[in-house]
């Protein structure tokens, strides 16, 4: 098996997908199909990991698992050319999560933000599966042994992670891993974080310092993917601002979280740099930039939302994708787990 470089991202179908899913996620997917052979998943093995009252239950999670495969689809994800899949149907996943549970430390899973985040105060009351979700997430990358994996800047802390568990298997199994023809060494690859583009890390339209997010009680903190045209101009125009003009330069927005956003979210959807949106709107009022900011959104998105309308109504076609996928994603897990259960001395069949 010779290294390749492939690409690896997942997305939880947990609700309410949004811009910045897109711009931090989806459009570096579409991006990498260009020079990469890329394994898209849908993680719905991640999904359950908060309470059942979180997640929504078995319809729930059945619509959603649909909707982001729908909305890799319409945002210009190719599941012919590429993989697309629900991470539940290739069992290499949790196989390898076990072996890198044994891999992975305590004191490794203690340092994640996002578990402390999730947890809250209660920490006794969180699942086993949520404390061990970075764990889960090594495994979804490496079972494929991808190298670049594209995601937003909350998820680099679980790169990191998965990082160091591929080098500690490495590291442990080092002389197996020669043994079984390796001869470099590496069975796994150290995977690469693709966090790139303007937009990496877009924020509430509330509050230009929190996170946008699904899980944010207030609707107006975030465009849907699923937003009309109407709904995403009242987000934009009730979006939080300060009372400043726009800087002409970048240094101008420091300090100025709102600012900062909503160019950036005009940057990424663009295709320009933040430097260049603020050269041609610099010194405006906000109220003009919103106008230009609407008319970006609602051209950019209304297709993608009307393209997963018509793909979600047909079930069918879209589940047909998913176990198309899922077919070939074993074929190239199965691969990587017959060696890794070499590689630790577990006996299998022939
Ligand atoms: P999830 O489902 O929370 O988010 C999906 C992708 O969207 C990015 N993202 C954002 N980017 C910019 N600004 C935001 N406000 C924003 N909110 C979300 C996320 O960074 C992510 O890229 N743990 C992952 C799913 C996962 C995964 C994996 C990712 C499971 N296994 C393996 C990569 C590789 C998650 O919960 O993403």
């Amino acid at each position: 098996m010779a290294m390749v470089e492939r690409v690896f991202s997942g997305v939880q179908p947990t609700g309410n997908l949004h811009l910045g899913n897109y711009l931090g996620a989806f459009v570096n997917f579409v991006k990498l199909q260009e020079t990469h052979n890329c394994i898209y998943c849908v993680v719905d093995m991640h999904a359950i990991t908060q309470g059942v009252d979180v997640w929504g239950g078995p319809a729930e999670l059945t619509r959603c698992t649909r909707e982001v495969t729908a909305a890799f689809i319409a945002s210009g994800v190719d599941p012919k050319k590429h993989i697309v899949f629900n991470q539940s149907q290739v069992t290499g996943h949790a196989e390898l999560a076990w072996i890198f549970n044994c891999v992975a430390r305590m004191g490794w899973l203690n340092r994640m933000t996002q578990f402390k985040d999730k947890a809250g105060k209660d920490r006794e009351a969180a699942s086993v599966g949520l404390y061990d979700y970075p764990v889960l997430m090594a495994a979804d990358i490496l079972v494929y042994r991808a190298t670049h994996v594209p995601v937003g800047e909350d998820q680099k802390q679980h790169l990191e992670l998965s990082r160091d568990i591929a080098q500690k298997f490495n590291n442990d199994f080092a002389d197996s891993i020669r043994g079984h023809g390796f001869n470099d060494g590496l069975f796994f690859p150290l995977p690469e974080p693709v966090i790139t583009g303007p937009a990496t890390r877009v924020m509430s339209l509330r509050d230009g310092t929190k996170k946008m997010s699904k899980s944010d009680s207030s609707d107006n903190s975030r465009i849907n993917l699923t937003d009309d045209a109407e709904t995403i101009a009242a987000k934009i125009r009730k979006a939080k601002t300060d009372p400043e003009p726009l800087p002409s330069e970048e240094k101008g927005l420091e300090g100025r979280p709102e600012a900062d956003n909503l160019v950036g979210i005009y940057a990424g959807l663009s295709g320009l740099s933040k430097a260049q949106v603020l050269a041609e709107f610099g010194g405006g009022q906000f109220s003009n930039f919103k106008n230009a900011l609407v008319e970006l959104c609602v051209t950019k998105l209304a297709p993608i939302a009307s393209e997963m309308k018509r793909l979600v109504a047909n079930p069918d076609h879209v589940d047909s994708i998913l176990i198309d996928g899922a077919e070939r994603a074993e074929a190239i897990a199965t691969e990587t787990m017959k060696a890794a259960k070499d590689i630790v001395g577990f006996i299998r069949k022939r």
